[in-house]
């Protein structure tokens, strides 16, 4: 089998596209996966999320955290995914206060978006996701990994024949 190597990136048309893509990637997240988001405002971070979280089998009303920092859902096994907002966060005490260290800590899935502004993330090993605009309808989401988990993720998406189509080969 030939293996590629990372990164992997999408082209998404359309919001739809974007739940196709989120939705195969939540579909292979386990307890202690870590994603974390990043792009512009606007870029796709949260409709990203919504996709994941469906293709966990979770049936929660996705809303986005960007002021309550922090919203939780349940995966169809009962799995909690913490879904973080860092854009709104002013300081380090902010951080703890919100109980980033736990939701990092492996009990559940992780989404982050705006995980740049925190860059001690970096330290943990996670799947980064970047989202670009690339028209106000169509956008690129690149995939790169931190670790040997987040390569695994990227090559089981990298086979799966129903994302052939939005695959861009040289982004
Ligand atoms: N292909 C696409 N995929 C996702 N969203 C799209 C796409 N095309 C247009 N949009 C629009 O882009 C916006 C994406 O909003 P979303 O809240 O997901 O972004 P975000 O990155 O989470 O922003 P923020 O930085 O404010 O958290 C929505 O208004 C959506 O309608
Ligand atoms: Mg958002």
């Amino acid at each position: 089998m030939h293996m590629h190597t990372t990164p992997l990136t999408f082209k998404s048309q359309s919001i739809h596209d974007t739940l196709t893509v989120g939705s195969a990637l939540g579909a292979v997240l386990r307890r202690g996966d870590v994603v974390l988001l990043d792009g512009d405002l606007g870029a796709g971070k949260t409709h990203l999320s919504k996709g994941i979280v469906a293709g966990t089998g979770s049936i929660d009303l996705v809303t986005s955290p960007t002021f309550v920092f922090i919203n939780e859902y349940r995966t169809a096994t009962q799995l909690t995914i913490f879904h973080i907002d860092l854009y709104r966060i002013e300081s380090p005490a902010e951080l703890d206060s919100i109980g980033l260290s736990d939701a990092t800590a492996g009990s559940g899935i992780c989404l982050i978006e705006w995980a740049e502004r925190d860059p001690s993330l970096q330290e943990i090993p996670h799947l980064h996701i970047q989202l670009i605009h690339v028209t106000p309808t169509s956008r690129y989401i690149r995939l790169t990994s931190q670790g040997t988990r987040a390569t695994e993720i990227i090559h089981t998406l990298q086979q799966q024949q129903r994302l052939t189509l939005y695959q861009e080969d040289s982004v």
